[in-house]
């Protein structure tokens, strides 16, 4: 082709067509004929353009495409058949192939009707003769639908990847809204092992994201514990059982113990996948962490039984009080009849009864110790008071004799140089309790002779005191030193501590103004530092206190109690230095007391039926300021918070219930020193009205006061 001159002059000539010798002509007709009807015949549009670029020969395909005869193009320019839109694309192909250089291109060609558009693919082949560019060849193929399935692949595609990209932006969503989950999810295959976790699974099993795949509920890193805290088996938990069954498992409470050591409570929710074939083929587990609700029920339920165990022991006490009371002054009372009865060489029967009568006693102030450590443990509010360091220590050991007995040996060391502490004692006593039921319950075996604790008290001046609690247990790891303070921190096993002890011990002694540290040393065993303020030494006496000095003067004194066994037991103690009037009936009180009647000290119960001890004091003090100052108030048992709130209010001395003879007449006998000088008058016999008892007792007064309970001196008469 391209070395034949084009012949451009009629439809039927192609380009290579020459006229030959005579004898081919026949041949050449037939070649020529074949070639028209392959070039008429083959779809793609065939045509030949002179380097004029009219049109020398077109095949029949052009009418399909452009809907003209090819004989009417035959002389056409290009121009004026591809028309104003295409013919200028083309152009740059048309000159190229005039350059002598063949093209190659595609089109898309929109159909003018408004349809779908048609694709081309067109070939320029010059042709080329004697070095100049005749023509090109131009074959054109209708490539619509290969391009229409290409296109429809690259859609295909497209939205293959836009699917891919959403897939993937709502997978990275579902990622993050799992990581966001505040539950765990874990997804575990055919055979346990964990496939997949988010973040909050990953913290309840104290794993990182990279140890999680392959992870298996059987690894010993982990011990998996039921309510009660035995051992929760791999196979009954509910993956397992949701593996084995193929239905879904609701609300399994289970603990997690962590590879490091720490437990997480988590309630477990387990839905197995199940395949067409009934197969579970995966199972997805959310754990919901319960760990703070559960300790917060355990807290208020522990609270509960605290005042379950409160109200119990304040009624147990109040109760138990009153007899014990007038138990306590009676055998005091007997034992010094008894002692004066016998005279300076008692005959051995004597002294038997009194070696008896001695002995009830001690019963007694055992159980007095009891039931004041009983009331202690009862009390919500602190108070401050004077704290006599030895006894709360004292009050503390009872408490805690029962953990204590078997298990260790306590030593007490004092060196406070009998300093009292400004606190409360109830909550005082509840702090050395925690602490030595805690060094008790360190001690792995119990063994009095090797297991020593000791508490040492100091003086530290200006103001200070300290009670240092040690123990020569185990001691506590230094890791685990800043959180022994932690509410709920505890290392004891499931059921057996709760980890309050020291949090609350710490709060208290906050709010006594004190302080409660862990020593920092490197000694073996545990050594807690209490730091307290020390108490001013002003009045508050108290029942136990030392006898004030005799004043060698009979003083006068109001007993107000409802309880007659009291009153005749406290009549009976004072009067051997005193003149006492007792009150069953505190209108009967306030009417003596209101009037001119003088008192030195006025011994008045707080509980009493219609008419408290408050209530009366504020009666008094409203006509009589001056006799309201001598109102000592005998508590009982009972923890009734308008009466503390009132005693708390007020600087006026109290004797607690039950009190030894010696502490009433110490208190009674300062009073009446305290009055010396101002001249008490009598008032005649019988002037006190309603069931008022007027002493001195003939017998008593005959008899005079006789050796007093343990170390007290007898007054003189
Ligand atoms: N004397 C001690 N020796 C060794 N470890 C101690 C001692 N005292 C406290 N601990 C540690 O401190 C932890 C917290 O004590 P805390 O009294 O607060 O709670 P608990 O004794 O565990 O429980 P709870 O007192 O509520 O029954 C204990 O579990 C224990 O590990
Ligand atoms: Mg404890």
């Amino acid at each position: 082709m391209a070395s034949s001159a084009p012949v451009g002059s009629g439809r039927d000539e192609l380009p290579g067509q020459a006229t030959e010798p005579h004898d081919d002509v026949e041949a050449l007709r037939e070649t020529l004929a074949r070639m028209r009807t392959i070039a008429a015949k083959i779809p793609s549009m065939l045509a030949y353009w002179g380097a004029d670029q009219r049109c020398r020969y077109a095949n029949a395909a052009y009418e399909r495409w452009f809907g003209v005869k090819p004989e009417t193009l035959i002389g056409k320019t290009l121009q004026e058949l591809l028309g104003p839109i295409i013919y200028p694309q083309n152009r740059p192909y048309i000159l190229g192939a005039l350059a002598g250089k063949p093209q190659h291109f595609e089109r898309e060609i929109p159909d003018p009707a408004g349809g779908p558009p048609r694709y081309s693919q067109a070939d320029y082949i010059p042709e080329i003769a004697d070095g100049v560019v005749a023509g090109f060849v131009v074959l054109v193929s209708d490539i619509t639908e290969r391009r229409q399935l290409e296109l429809r692949l690259e859609h295909a595609q497209e939205e293959a990847r836009a699917t891919a990209v959403q897939a993937q932006s709502v997978a990275n969503r579902l990622e993050r809204i799992l990581s966001a989950m505040a539950d765990g999810l874990i997804v575990q295959d055919a055979a346990g092992r964990v496939t997949s976790s988010n973040e909050a699974a990953q913290k309840i099993l104290g794993l990182t994201k990279d140890e999680v795949p392959g992870a298996h509920p059987s690894d010993p890193r982990w011990r998996v514990v039921r309510e009660d805290g035995s051992l929760f088996p791999v196979g009954e938990r509910p993956p397992a059982v949701a593996r084995r069954t193929g239905l879904r498992v609701d609300g399994v409470s289970m603990g997690i113990y962590k590879p490091d050591g720490s437990l997480t409570w988590v309630s477990v929710n387990c839905v197995p996948r199940v395949d067409p074939e009934g197969r579970v083929t995966e199972t997805v587990t959310t754990l919901h962490d319960v760990t703070v609700l559960r300790n917060a029920i355990a807290r208020a339920s522990q609270q509960d039984r605290l005042a379950m165990a409160g109200v119990l022991a304040a009624g147990v006490g109040h109760e138990i009080n009153n007899p014990l009371t007038y138990v306590v002054g009676n055998l005091d009372f007997a034992l010094e009849e008894l002692s004066a009865f016998g005279g300076p060489s008692p005959p051995a029967r004597l002294n038997d009864l009194a070696a008896l009568l001695r002995e009830a006693r001690e019963g007694a102030d055992r159980i007095r110790k009891i039931v004041r450590g009983l009331r202690a443990l009862s009390r919500e509010e602190v108070a401050l008071h004077p704290v006599e360091i030895g006894s709360a220590i004292e009050m503390a050991r009872n408490i805690a004799a029962h953990e204590l007995r078997h298990k260790a040996t306590v030593a007490v060391r004092r060196g406070d140089d009998g300093s009292r502490a400004l606190a409360d004692e109830s909550r005082l006593t509840q702090v050395l309790v925690n602490l030595l039921v805690n060094a008790a319950q360190a001690f792995e075996r119990a063994d009095p002779a090797r297991n020593l604790i000791t508490i040492s008290t100091l003086r530290r001046p200006p103001d200070q005191v300290t009670i240092t609690i040690s123990d020569n247990g185990p001691g506590i790891p230094v890791n685990l030193r800043g959180r022994v303070f932690d509410p709920f921190f505890t290392t004891k096993p499931v059921g057996e501590g709760t980890g309050l002890g020291l949090s609350v011990s710490r709060t208290i002694m906050d709010s006594m103004g004190g302080e409660l540290l862990l020593e920092a040393s490197d000694d073996p065993g545990t050594t807690f530092e209490l730091v307290l303020p020390v108490a001013t030494e002003m009045g508050g006496g108290g029942a136990g206190s030392a006898p004030a000095p005799e004043t060698g003067r009979r003083g006068r004194i109001a007993v107000v109690d409802d309880e007659p066994a009291v009153a005749n037991m406290m009549r009976r103690i004072l009067e051997r230095e005193h003149e006492v009037v007792t009150f069953k009936d505190p209108q009967a009180a306030l009417d003596a007391l209101d009037g001119s009647q003088p008192f030195d000290v006025v011994f008045c119960d707080v509980m009493m039926p219609y008419m408290g001890g408050d209530e009366l004091f504020r009666r008094v003090r409203a006509s009589r300021p001056e006799l309201a100052d001598r109102f000592v108030f005998i508590t009982g048992g009972q923890t009734n918070p308008s009466v503390q709130a009132f005693l708390s209010g007020i600087p006026n001395e109290r004797v607690e219930k039950p009190f030894a003879a010696q502490g009433l007449l110490g208190i009674a006998r300062r009073f009446v020193g305290l009055h010396n000088e101002s001249s008490v008058q009598k008032p005649p016999l019988g002037s006190v009205g309603g069931d008022a008892e007027q002493s001195p007792s003939p017998r008593l007064r005959r008899q005079g006061p006789a050796a007093l309970w343990k170390t007290g001196k007898p007054p003189r008469p």
